[in-house]
């Protein structure tokens, strides 16, 4: 006999809280939509409450979305979980998932309250949350950091109020694998009415652990659902990898024994569009996505792959999606063949003019470059003729001259407000150059804290795709913009960042 592991994907949310990460309400709908392709359970959309931007993306996705449950984060008071239910009116499934921190630390130095008032916290927000929702999920924050006994009467009271999954965050990495899974055990034991509910887990890496303490949550503690995030992406360290518990699950069948309801052949398309969306790139060797993950470079490997391929291989490259990564489409490729391909990678255009804009794009590029890849066609639909999402900044132009012996010069032209702007600097190289004549301009006075080229596909034909990380008053964003020529894919980066940094609402932080 073997029961099911619901996949709980919080990308949107907690993995959106990594800083620099944050996203579009239209690049988290298109996220979604490929959650949903991959059939993901529960796909956690945002904290409805902690920002007008959040409520109206989780509004977005709950009218959008029919196939995966639709989750809103909210703080354990009455105005958080009503600005919650309000958001997922429209979703066909909705839940609530409502926290309070129980641990000593916490509830003492964070919240300043005393335990006793944590428990009727708890207890009130959860009652208040059923009486607008039938599904209702309740996490202790800091719960693997809490006393052992508060923690059960906490539980068994909201349990006793409707909640009907309890979630146990290992919120600063801190578990290990046997401690975490014995943890669960014994609230699972402890707890008289635990049978009530599903049991969840929830783990960050800080100690590279989040994978390995989940599934011993699931298989010595027996939670039911895993809390997880695409390519591990979240606070500091990260949280639990969708693909990596995914895939040990399903790959180790003969030793969790459980059954999932994921479409693994589209895991490495959403691997790719959620590293493409923030421009945090997945390093080669990670496992399941990363570039390496079947490569094998050794000639006893590759002898022994070509004439048995399980010698080297535990879980084949197509079921996660590799080989329908083949070159997609070139020069030759029609509108039709287009527009499949988007839909093939869960792109919605809104209109007939918005999929004629795209490929008049595509068509340029395709002039530029003879392979167009996947990666690619993702990067052209965020540009804003295609999006028309008016920005301050928008990229026109850029002539460079660089030469051995020489000062670097670059002229760039773009756009402030719809106004065309040109301004010319020198520089240490050319890219530095484009960066400081846009400053000119600007006087962003940010700081620059990460600056990163990666080859979208693996030759010198490929465009790069430069990922810029500026600072500015507390706030970190993320820029990237792609291009064959690096020098205009930099520059396209730094104004995509400018822009985020204009636009980033300030919200209220889930664990703040
Ligand atoms: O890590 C954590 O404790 C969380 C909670 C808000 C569930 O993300
Ligand atoms: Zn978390």
């Amino acid at each position: 006999m073997s029961d099911k592991l619901i996949i709980f994907d919080t990308t949107l949310r907690d993995g959106e809280q990594s800083p620099g990460a944050s996203m579009t309400k239209d690049e988290k709908l298109r996220i979604a939509r490929q959650l949903e392709r991959l059939k993901v359970d529960v796909i956690e959309a945002g904290f409805a409450a902690s920002s007008n931007g959040d409520f109206e993306s989780v509004q977005l996705i709950a009218n959008s979305i029919k196939d995966s449950t639709i989750c809103s984060l909210s703080r354990a008071n009455d105005r958080d979980i009503s600005r919650a239910a309000e958001a997922l009116k429209g979703a066909n499934s909705a839940r609530i998932h409502t926290f309070i921190a129980t641990s000593p630390l916490h509830m003492e130095k964070k919240l300043r309250m005393t335990p006793d008032q944590v428990f009727e916290q708890a207890k009130q927000s959860v009652r208040f949350a059923r009486n607008l929702v039938s599904d209702v999920e309740f996490s202790p924050e800091d719960g693997y950091r809490s006393d052992v006994d508060f923690l059960c009467r906490v539980l068994e009271a909201v349990i006793a109020e409707g909640a009907t999954t309890i979630n146990v965050p290992d919120t600063v990495g801190y578990a290990i694998p046997e401690l975490y899974g014995n943890f669960i055990k014994t609230l699972r034991e402890r707890i008289p009415n635990s049978d009530k509910v599903i049991w969840s887990v929830h783990c960050h890496n800080d100690l590279g652990m989040a994978v390995a303490n989940s599934l011993a949550g699931v298989k010595i503690g027996g939670a039911r659902q895993v809390e997880c995030t695409i390519n591990g992406l979240g606070e500091r360290a990260g949280n639990c990898s969708l693909e990596e518990v995914v895939m040990a699950v399903k790959t180790r069948r003969d030793y969790f024994n459980l059954d999932l309801g994921i479409d693994t052949q589209h895991i490495l398309a959403v691997s790719r569009m959620v590293s493409q969306t923030t421009g945090f790139v997945v390093q080669p060797n990670k496992a399941v996505v990363g570039a390496n993950a079947f490569a094998h470079a050794s000639g006893i490997h590759q002898d022994g792959v070509l004439k048995a391929r399980d010698t080297y291989e535990i879980m084949r490259a197509q079921d996660v999606g590799w080989s329908a990564n083949k070159i997609v489409l070139g020069k030759l490729s029609g509108r039709n063949a287009f527009k499949k391909r988007l839909q093939e990678l869960g792109v919605q255009l809104e209109s007939e003019g918005d999929v004629n804009a795209a490929f008049a794009r595509f068509k340029e590029l395709a002039d530029r470059k003879s392979d167009i890849f996947d990666e690619d066609i993702l990067a052209l639909v965020g540009d804003e003729s295609v999006t028309h999402i008016t920005e301050q900044y928008g990229y026109v132009s850029l002539s460079q001259r660089s030469e051995t012996g020489e000062r670097p010069v670059a002229t760039i032209v773009f756009t402030v407000d719809g106004k065309e702007v040109t301004e010319t600097s020198e520089g240490n190289g050319p890219v530095d150059a484009s960066l400081k004549a846009i400053e000119m301009h600007v006087k962003s006075g940010a700081e620059m804290v990460l600056y990163s080229v990666n080859a979208i596909s693996g030759s010198t034909e490929s465009q790069g795709e430069v990922t810029v990380r500026l600072q500015n008053s507390g706030r970190v964003v993320n820029g990237v913009g792609s291009d064959p020529d690096i020098v205009v894919a930099s520059a396209k980066a730094y104004l995509s960042a400018l822009n985020k940094l204009l636009s980033k609402s300030d919200r209220v932080a889930a664990q703040g």
